[in-house]
């Protein structure tokens, strides 16, 4: 029974990995600021006494080491896995003190306090985002890394902040660099986005861009999957991994389809006229995760039906929620 610590663990897929590790028989310690994140994500960990929770900002260094003082008079993690960070990157575009603070100050003091607890093991979430933008191929691990969002940077700045420490007190770090990943508890992204314009106006569903956005999507089960089979399987020191579907993605104008055919079938969709939804978005990409599948993981869905998949999930969700509300 090994100890994990998940920074950002109350968010969706903190909250999916938390249970994921409770469900092998490991314990969990959760450190949140629940800016995004929400208490009800894994209220019914703790309620089996496996997962301990903390309200702390973690890019606070006077909160963060509070917080791991407490920590160590219970109990000795084993590793951490590092998800906390600013996931709304239009914003951390507007304000670059947004990625700084939570992307980039998290990764630091995280770091901090595993080499003052004698922690060795980390488990960072990273992003496509790192590579920034290029049509021509897809992305693999080797490729330069340009990216065109603070959001990127920041994690590529805590990337080499990571890679610097396995050369002092970290005897393995492990990079996964996500794509675009769906499900539920959705706090962000394009599925959640969709639904709730068309609980608003169920007359039409306003897309940020033309539609002709092509990204890769995983769902989150099969992302935790990979995250789990890369730490348990990966020889290396410092390994970086892409993660992802095999195929080339998804369309945004199908996405809104699919939103829109599940929720609101009349409702009539409106494209932007950018070519991307925001500013330090990378309209097209796709990835290569020949690395991962050498290691010997593959996905079972494709782009399209991770979108499907949680397209049902989130609509009900959403709708049992408007219900109350
Ligand atoms: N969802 C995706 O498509 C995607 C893609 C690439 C990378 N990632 C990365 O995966 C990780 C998890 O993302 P997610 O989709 O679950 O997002 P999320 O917003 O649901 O989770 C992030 C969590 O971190 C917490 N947090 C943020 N700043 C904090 C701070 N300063 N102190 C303490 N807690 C803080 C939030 O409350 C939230 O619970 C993030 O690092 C994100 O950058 C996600």
């Amino acid at each position: 029974m090994r100890t994990h610590v998940l920074t950002g663990g109350a968010g969706f897929i903190g909250a999916n990995l938390a249970r994921t590790l409770i469900d092998r028989g490991d314990t969990v310690i959760v450190l949140d600021n629940l800016c995004r994140g929400r208490r009800e994500h894994i209220e019914d960990l703790g309620a089996q006494g496996r997962a301990t929770f903390y309200h702390v900002n973690v890019d606070n260094e006077t909160e963060n080491s509070a917080a791991w003082q407490q920590i160590a008079k219970v109990s000795r993690p084993d590793e951490v896995w590092h998800l906390a960070a600013n996931s709304d990157i239009p914003a951390g575009v507007n304000d670059p003190a947004v990625d700084l603070r939570d992307t980039f100050m998290t990764t630091f003091n995280t770091l901090q306090m595993m080499k003052h607890h004698d922690v060795k093991v980390l488990r960072f979430a990273s992003t496509s985002a790192v590579y920034g933008e290029r049509v021509a191929a897809a992305f693999s691990e080797r490729d330069a890394t340009i990216p065109i969002s603070n959001y990127g940077a920041m994690k590529l700045a805590s990337e080499a902040m990571i890679r610097a420490a396995t050369e002092s007190f970290l005897e393995r770090a492990d990079i996964f660099r996500f794509p675009n990943v769906v499900g539920l508890p959705a706090t962000h992204g394009v599925i959640l986005d969709f639904v709730r314009k068309l609980h608003f106006d169920p007359s039409r569903l306003d897309v940020l861009g033309n539609g002709k956005q092509r990204k890769p999507y995983l769902h989150v089960s099969e992302l935790v999957g990979a995250m789990m089979f890369i730490a348990a399987n990966s020889p290396e020191k410092f390994g970086v991994y892409n993660i992802g579907p095999e195929d080339e993605g998804v369309l945004v104008s199908s996405i809104a389809e699919i939103v829109r055919d599940t929720v609101e079938p009349k409702a009539s969709i409106v494209f932007g006229k950018e070519d991307r939804g925001w500013i330090g978005d990378v309209p097209q990409f796709s990835y290569s995760i020949t690395k991962l599948a050498e290691l010997g993981w593959h996905p079972q869905y494709g782009s399209e039906a991770a979108i499907r998949r949680a397209t049902t999930e989130i609509s009900a969700r959403e709708a049992e929620l408007n219900g109350k509300r």
